[in-house]
């Protein structure tokens, strides 16, 4: 099958340039073509800045697994793949014996969804981005996408444009970059499983499926971070990844901000594409020359909603900020994932969240939006202690997650110089003192604070003007 023509070149245009053995040109700089449909090429290219930046965005996983809202977002493959007994018994409990996987269609109605109420509450949590699955493993596009003929969004459940709605309501309600994340593969898509059959010689579903419905989702609604996932087992060379990741950072109308990360095929996660993902819920625990983005949910065990979710199967706010300062500490951004119920509400749990995570991020996004690594990224005495900088206004900041019980905190690696070094804690007026401590490193003197004058709760931050 060829490929889908650039979006803004209608076939003589591109004949024409062809002739005169020309590439389209990027607009506006006359050049031709930056990047070849190779990883050498591709993995050069600069991440636009914009994400570095932001350090936090919010992950969004919803789709028919919704529906069943039980187990986990890999539902379908647990129960009819794997024959899980979880899986199995609970379809056998309170389903008809000849229910498909296909009859949770009708039931995902995402009665009450409301776009502009998700964004309000992306907004409020401090994120500065948001990824939505617009189509998981189960292969049903959460648009009206022209290769899935009635197993998607708009002909199907809801019969409406989620991937639309929620696009309109962030670009017109926040300043929230939007992003989209799509599967490659689908669990039992007959042209994928002839594919493999065939150890990926044939590539019919990238032709039929992937590659069409990729073209069409960055055109129509221009996400500005493309997360991959999803390979099958098939590598890059099968899905066509190069071909694809050229166009997009040459001709799509998304080339100059869009990021994207590295699951683009078999070996390529942690190696090639955009910024590394690596892993789920990755840590290095050191740190890493290629940006890196940790992945991670705030329900411990799933993606999706589990309607049989308890309390404690939750991070605590605790447990979600000390996440974002070591991953921060570290130079990756945090990706948080969000599972919206069957009826497109975010319950009440993960609002709660969210929220909270904003209210930190009101006080101490000075220490997180914006920084950069610093020679330590923990201090190698007081355990708890993390540090950022921003290395242009010669700051270090300093994010404790514990405040001690004599209310002096001992930093070991920044030191500090008379006369010279301001100490202050974010969302508290006045200067701290502080004393050097020998050999090195210095002590703060906190303030007396009741807990009605703290400026934050689950974690705080010093601001280091001077110190080296
Ligand atoms: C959707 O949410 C917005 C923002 O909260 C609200 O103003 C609007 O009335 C809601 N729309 C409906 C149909 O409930
Ligand atoms: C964007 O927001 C404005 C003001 O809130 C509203 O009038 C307009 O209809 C919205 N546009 C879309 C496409 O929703
Ligand atoms: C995939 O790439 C190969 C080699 O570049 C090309 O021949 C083929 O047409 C591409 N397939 C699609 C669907 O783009
Ligand atoms: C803190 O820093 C020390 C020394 O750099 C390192 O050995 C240790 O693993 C770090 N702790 C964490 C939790 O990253
Ligand atoms: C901090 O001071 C100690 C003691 O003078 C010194 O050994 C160390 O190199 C200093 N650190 C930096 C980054 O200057």
């Amino acid at each position: 099958m060829r490929c889908p023509l650039p979006p803004r070149l209608a076939l003589p245009g591109l004949l024409l340039l062809l002739l005169l053995g020309l590439r389209p040109a990027r607009p506006g700089t006359g050049a031709a073509a930056r990047f070849q449909p190779t990883w050498e090429s591709l993995d050069a290219r600069p991440l636009p800045e914009w994400y570095d930046r932001a350090k936090f965005g919010v992950f969004i996983h919803w789709g028919v697994f919704s529906v069943p809202s039980f187990g986990s977002e890999w539902f379908w493959w647990y129960w009819q793949n794997q024959k899980i007994p979880k899986y199995v018994n609970f379809m056998k409990d309170n389903y008809p014996p000849d229910f498909k996987y296909e009859d949770f269609g009708p039931l995902f109605t995402a009665k009450f969804f409301n776009a502009s109420q998700w964004a309000d509450i992306l907004q409020a949590s401090g994120a500065k981005y948001i990824v939505l699955t617009s189509k998981h493993h189960e292969g049903f596009p959460l648009w009206g996408s022209e290769y899935s003929w009635n197993w998607n969004a708009v002909d199907e459940g809801p019969k409406r444009d989620i991937v639309k709605e929620l696009e309109v309501a962030v670009r017109n309600r926040t300043n929230l970059h939007f992003g989209l994340y799509y599967s490659l593969f689908e669990w039992f898509h007959p042209l994928f499983l002839e594919d493999k059959s065939s150890s990926f010689q044939k590539q019919k579903f990238p032709a039929a499926k992937m590659l069409p419905e990729l073209y069409e989702l960055v055109n129509k609604y221009q996400p500005e971070v493309l997360w991959a996932d999803g390979d099958g087992g098939a590598p890059a060379s099968y899905w066509n990844s190069t071909d694809f990741l050229a166009w997009l950072y040459n001709e799509s109308p998304v080339r100059d901000t869009v990021v994207t990360n590295d699951r683009w095929g078999d070996g390529c996660i942690c190696k090639h594409g955009g910024y590394y993902t690596c892993a789920d819920r990755y840590h290095p625990g050191h740190l890493l020359l290629h940006k890196w983005e940790n992945c991670m949910t705030i329900d411990k065990f799933s993606w999706g909603y589990r309607r049989e979710a308890g309390i404690t199967d939750y991070l605590t706010i605790e447990e979600l900020v000390k996440q974002l300062v070591e991953t921060v500490a570290y130079g990756g951004n945090l990706l948080m994932n969000i599972g919206p119920t069957v009826d497109g509400t975010i319950s009440a749990i993960f609002e709660e969240r969210l929220r909270q995570m904003g209210t930190w991020l009101k006080v101490n996004g000075e220490a997180i939006y914006e920084t950069q690594t610093w020679r330590f990224q923990n201090d190698t005495v007081t355990p708890n202690v993390w540090y950022t900088s921003k290395s242009k206004e010669k700051l270090v900041y300093a994010i404790f997650l514990k405040w001690p019980i004599s209310g002096q905190l001992v930093l070991t690696q920044p030191n500090a110089t008379a006369g010279e070094t301001e100490v202050k804690l974010l969302g508290h007026g006045q200067p701290l003192s502080w004393t050097s401590l020998k050999p090195n490193g210095m002590m703060v003197q906190l303030p007396q604070l009741s807990i009605h004058q703290m400026p934050s709760s689950w974690g705080w931050a010093l601001k280091l003007t001077n110190v080296i």
